[in-house]
């Protein structure tokens, strides 16, 4: 069987994307699945997340943007949770649009290179920069599932709007994109959260599934020590939450 794979991008920063790919990590792995995660992001949040940091600068994701050979094993960490493997992003990756230019077909070469993993994992999991870009348009190309994580906050929609577009883009070389929008740091307490859910329904109901994420300080507490909430003692409503969208979506 070939591992599923499963991209995670939004055109805004800090909407949850590494938290949604680390946390839908750990529950697959508890579900008993072998799961690698990509970090594609310049900035390397979850690399750092997990405290980790390629072993030579060469050994990190900036190889799967490349059209020539290398050894898959050497690009793979453990993370301290058994079953979890990471493939970390370096600095490299931000002169990546410069060093690759926009020669014909980079666009699929992400897509080509995960076929060198997808034999030893049942998930792969990647998480993408918030700027739209060669990266980005590799990350969407690669999945079989694209998820956009949307913070329930005012101007949510903008954000998603964009998002649509490079999606629309993308559509004219690759027909099937599979997405749905995922509703992160819901707070039915605030009117923005309440107001912001229901634009997006009303706007994106077609990819959205009826879940949504609230906001969740164990998810705070689960960053702190380097672990998916999942892997926390103690009731976690987006745990539950992460759950929930997973067996509904992601496995089938
Ligand atoms: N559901 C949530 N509840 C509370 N805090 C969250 C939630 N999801 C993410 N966060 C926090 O929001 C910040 C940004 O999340 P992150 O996943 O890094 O976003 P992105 O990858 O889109 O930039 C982080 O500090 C993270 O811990
Ligand atoms: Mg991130």
């Amino acid at each position: 069987m070939k591992a599923k794979i499963i991209s995670i991008a939004s055109q805004k920063g800090g909407v949850g994307k590494t938290t949604t790919v680390v946390s839908i990590g750990g529950i697959l792995v508890q579900m008993g699945y072998r799961v690698l995660l990509v970090d594609v992001d310049p900035n390397a949040s979850m690399t750092s997340y997990f405290r980790l940091t390629p072993e030579r600068s060469s050994r990190c994701s900036y190889a799967l943007f490349q059209d020539k050979a290398f050894s898959p094993s050497k690009l793979i960490l453990q993370t301290e949770v058994n079953k979890l493997d990471l493939i970390p992003a370096c600095s490299a990756l931000a002169m990546l649009e410069r060093d690759l230019g926009l020669k014909q077909g980079m666009g699929t070469v992400l897509q080509k290179n995960m076929e060198k993993f997808v034999y030893q994992y049942d998930f792969i999991l990647i998480d993408s920069p918030p700027t739209l870009g060669l990266i980005m348009i590799n990350v969407i190309y690669s999945g079989d599932v694209l998820v956009v994580p949307v913070q329930t906050e005012y101007l949510a929609l903008q954000g998603l709007a964009k998002m649509d577009s490079t999606i629309e883009m993308i559509k004219k070389t690759k027909p099937e994109v599979n997405w749905h929008v995922l509703p992160t740091m819901y707070d039915r307490r605030t009117n923005a959260s309440r107001r912001s859910l229901r634009d997006i329904k009303e706007r994106y109901g077609d990819y959205l599934h009826g879940d949504v994420i609230s906001v969740d300080t164990k998810l705070r507490n689960a960053s702190m020590l380097s672990l998916p909430v999942s892997h926390l003692d103690g009731y976690s409503r987006s745990h539950e939450q992460y759950h929930h969208y997973i067996t509904n979506n992601l496995v089938s």
